[in-house]
Parts: structure tokens; C-alpha cells; sequence
């Protein structure tokens, strides 16, 4: 089909696309693409949870109209030079990269990639997508029936009035789209409806995290100490002697996948918070000045949401420079010096990750109200965190060992969930119930993810399965 439409007949550097291909119906340009994927695409999960799906070519053009196509079904994509190494040379290249989870889905939906690597990424890009869509927390668009059932034949305006809004409210009842949680558990106080109650009421809490005691006590108090402390603060006066706003900074600290994020979840759903998550190496800007706007923004609109702030990546801002060596250096201080101003002005919860507590400046440390230590966990809690992410619901064989693969691999939480949405994505595919055969060999996709070997001493009785990379 490639061949048919021409793309291999000129120079590798000036390929494009027969100008035919943008007139061709959506399914059939859909399929095109699926081609093109097929040969010069990549799809990887990394170990963090972000996947990456991404087509590179050293044709700008070509580049620019794979670009151009995906637009066509709604794909966002960004596209960036790159320098690959072809035979023994350096060469420029171009890659389209497609951004962000709905649209990762969307190609999986419409486009698709052949192979495994097609299921893990959309297992992953759904999860990815849900975990946006909390982070925005709200309530599945199924809610409205249950919110028609309990407004009746009550007025929209009515129901503004009561909720201190002007009567002519936007409540986008024509949309029926999802539902800000905030915004149900309003509409179930001015309706006095329970099963509006039950959507608003979060669906994580302290269960769903697998910590030993130490952290978990932390987190237990940084929680009861933002639920009550406007009582202590201001209704007992013990905050009219402390001088710095009313907030709290803390810092989660630990290996990527040992529940960091998970954590920030469910503290503002304890709390009844939105959180706003914000990737730092995304908001460093390299240009001089465009940080702190950055910042200002994202304080602002915090402010005004009452959400957590979780600074994801705190690295990018807060490693350590024993010496300043150059101008960016300098500016990276000062960048640094007013993030930390700017949080304590601040007087909602401020939290931050890093994955690389050791390089985390000593005197910043200082200035966290506190810090937790999310540790690696050990076998006893990675058999817990299986019997936790093995879903009860998912049909399981008679032959699986959880304490096998707890004893055995030495997973982060992270890992473990990902090795088990493998595992499952290989038992549905393979019309069977999930084995140790397939829960192996989603380990061993994780293992590979992290250029890790799989060991005859570690596999034992599944390593030729896993070598093999066949079924049982
Ligand atoms: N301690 C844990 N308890 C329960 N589930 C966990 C735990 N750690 C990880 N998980 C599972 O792994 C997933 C990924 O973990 P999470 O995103 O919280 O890791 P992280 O520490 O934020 O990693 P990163 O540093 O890469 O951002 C979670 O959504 C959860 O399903
Ligand atoms: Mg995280």
C-alpha cells in the first residue's frame, strides 16, 4: 500500500505524502497511517507510567504530514528534531510524537499498531487518561440520570437560587458530560439525595495505599492537621504568632512507582480537595522570567480552586548545586529561591515529589514542614500490593503464586501494577484466565522496560517461557 501511494519513490530525505492521501476516506487514511506506524513507529510504556508512541523519519515533510493527517482524528502531536545515529553517523531526523493520553487512546481506537506493545499501551493510556480525569475529579456523565431522578420536576433556576448562584447558572445539562465532584456533592446538599451523596463521595482512600506504618502515620497527620486547622489556627489563635501564611509544604520522597502520586490522591480526596498536578520540568521554562509567571499562574488558580498543589518532578528545580558554574546556574538559584517564597506565601497544602532525595538541596529540606519517605517495598508488602492490584473481579487460575512473584522480583508498586495489566491484557487476548504463565511474562515485560535480565535464578521453572516469549 506504501508503495502504491508513491511515499518510498523519492530520496529518504524528501519523502512525503502523495497529495492523493489527504483526500482518502478517514478509514482508509486510518489505515495508511497504520502502515506507516507499523515500519518507522515506536510504542513503549516507561517505567514512571508515561507512554510514549511516537513516528520518526529523517523527511521533515514527510514528518509534517504525518502531523497534519493525525489531526484529522483529533490527535495531538508535537513535532521535535532529533539527532539519530545511522551506521557509524550522527543524522537529523524528525519526530512526531502524540502528546497526551485521549489522544494516545484515540490512535489506539482508530489507528492501532500491531503487536503487544499496542494492548500494553492503551492498558496503560486508559489508565492514564482516568488518572487525569480525577485529577480534574469528576463524577462519570452516568451521574445525570441519577441527578434527574433527584431534581424531578424541581426548576435549573430553582436549584441555582438555592445554591446562591444567579438563576440564569450554566449547568450544562445538555451536555450530560462528566460532573465536577464538587459540583455533585452541592447538588446532592440542596436536593438532599444520597445516591448523590454516594458520587460525590471519593473512591480512594487510605486502603488503596500499601505503606508500612512510619509514612502512613505522617500522612495520617498532614491530613488531620489541614482538615482542623483553621480551627487551631484561627479559631484557638495559634496562628496569630506564626508569621508565615497558613499552609503546609511537604516533600514525598522515593523511587519512581512507590505510590507518591497515588499518596497526593488520596490525601486531597480524604480531604475533600481537587488536586492539581503540576510536572515542574514542564514549567521551567529555559527562558529567563517565564517561570515565575508560570508559577504566579499556577498559585493563583490553586488559590482560587481551594485544591492541592502537587509539584510532580521537584528535582528539575530543587537539585542540588554546590557550585554555581554558569549564568543558567545562577538563574536555576533564583528560580529556585522563589518557588520557595511563593509556597510559603501560600496558604493551601503544598506538596512536592522527587525521585532523588539524595539530590535534594540540604537547606531546602529544612524548609519542608515535612518530608515523607515512600520506601521500595519489600517482599512482605509487594505480596500485599499484589493481592491488591490483582482486581478481585479478574478471573485468576488455580496455578497463581503471588507469594512467588512477591518473593522473586523485586517490583515497585508501580511495577507491579503494570506487570499485572499485562498479565491481564496476555490472559484476555489468549481467551484464558490469568496464570502464572502470563503473570511472569508481564514481569518480564517490566524487566525489560528497565533493561533489566531475566535470570534463570529468579524465573526458575517459567525462564524458558519467558526466554521464549511464547505461551505456555
Ligand atoms: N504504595 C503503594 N500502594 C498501593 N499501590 C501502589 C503503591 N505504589 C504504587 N502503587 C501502584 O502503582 C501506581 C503508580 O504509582 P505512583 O504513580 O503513585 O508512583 P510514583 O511514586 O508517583 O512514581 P513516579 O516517581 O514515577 O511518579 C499507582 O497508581 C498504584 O496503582
Ligand atoms: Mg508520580
Amino acid at each position: 500500500m506504501l508503495r502504491r501511494h508513491d511515499v518510498w519513490g523519492r530520496t529518504a530525505h524528501h519523502k512525503q505524502f502523495p497529495r492523493a492521501v489527504f483526500r482518502l476516506p478517514r478509514h482508509r487514511l486510518a489505515r495508511f497511517l497504520n502502515r506507516l506506524f507499523a515500519t518507522d513507529g515506536t510504542a513503549s510504556v516507561a517505567g514512571g507510567g508515561s507512554a510514549r508512541l511516537a513516528y520518526c523519519s529523517v523527511s521533515e515533510q514527510l514528518a509534517r504530514d504525518v502531523q497534519h493527517a493525525l489531526t484529522r482524528f483529533g490527535i495531538r502531536t508535537k513535532l521535535r528534531e532529533r539527532s539519530v545515529k545511522h551506521r557509524s553517523e550522527r543524522r537529523r531526523a524528525f519526530e512526531v510524537e502524540v502528546v497526551d493520553a485521549p489522544s494516545q487512546l484515540k490512535f489506539c481506537d482508530e489507528i492501532g499498531i500491531l503487536g503487544q506493545e499496542m494492548a500494553v499501551l492503551r492498558a496503560h493510556a486508559k489508565g492514564a487518561f482516568e488518572q487525569h480525569q480525577f485529577t480534574l475529579d469528576v463524577v462519570p456523565a452516568e451521574v445525570w440520570d441519577d441527578i434527574d431522578k433527584a431534581k424531578g420536576d424541581l426548576p435549573w433556576a430553582e436549584i441555582s437560587r438555592r445554591c446562591g448562584r444567579p438563576a440564569s447558572h450554566d449547568w450544562h445539562v445538555g451536555r450530560r458530560g462528566p460532573v465536577r465532584r464538587e459540583t455533585v456533592a452541592q447538588l446532592a446538599e440542596v436536593l438532599d439525595d444520597d445516591q448523590l451523596r454516594w458520587w460525590a463521595s471519593p473512591d480512594i482512600g487510605w486502603d488503596d495505599l500499601v505503606l508500612p506504618e512510619r509514612p502512613l502515620t505522617v500522612l495520617r497527620s498532614l491530613t488531620a492537621f489541614l482538615r482542623h486547622r483553621d480551627l487551631v489556627l484561627d479559631e484557638w489563635g495559634f496562628g496569630r504568632r506564626s508569621g508565615r501564611a497558613q499552609g503546609l509544604v511537604a516533600m514525598f520522597a522515593g523511587d519512581s512507582g512507590t505510590g507518591k502520586t497515588l499518596a497526593a490522591r488520596v490525601l486531597a480526596a480524604e480531604l475533600g480537595l481537587e488536586l492539581f498536578r503540576i510536572d515542574l520540568a514542564t514549567v521551567v521554562s529555559k527562558w529567563l522570567g517565564e517561570t515565575e509567571k508560570n508559577l504566579d499562574r499556577v498559585f493563583a488558580a490553586a488559590q482560587g480552586a481551594n485544591a492541592v498543589l502537587f509539584f510532580d518532578e521537584a528535582d528539575a528545580v530543587f537539585g542540588r548545586r554546590s557550585d554555581v558554574q554558569d549564568s543558567h546556574d545562577r538563574y536555576a538559584n533564583l528560580q529556585t529561591a522563589y518557588l520557595l517564597q511563593r509556597m510559603e506565601r501560600h496558604d493551601g497544602p503544598v506538596l512536592l515529589a522527587t525521585n532523588m532525595r539524595g539530590n535534594v538541596d540540604d537547606a531546602f529540606l529544612r524548609r519542608m514542614d515535612a518530608v515523607v519517605e515512600f520506601p521500595f517495598p519489600t517482599s512482605e508488602f509487594r505480596l500485599r500490593l499484589w493481592e491488591l492490584l490483582l482486581p478481585p473481579e479478574a478471573p485468576r487460575g488455580a496455578d497463581v503464586d503471588l507469594g512467588f512473584l512477591a518473593e522473586r522480583f523485586e517490583l515497585s508498586g508501580g511495577g507491579i501494577r503494570n506487570a499485572a495489566i499485562a498479565a491481564a491484557v496476555l490472559a484476555a487476548s489468549e481467551g484464558v484466565a490469568i496464570g502464572m504463565g502470563q503473570l511472569v511474562r508481564g514481569v518480564a515485560m517490566e524487566y525489560a522496560k528497565h533493561g533489566r535480565l531475566t535470570l534463570a535464578a529468579d524465573f526458575e521453572r517459567f525462564h524458558e517461557l519467558v526466554r521464549s516469549g511464547g505461551s505456555p
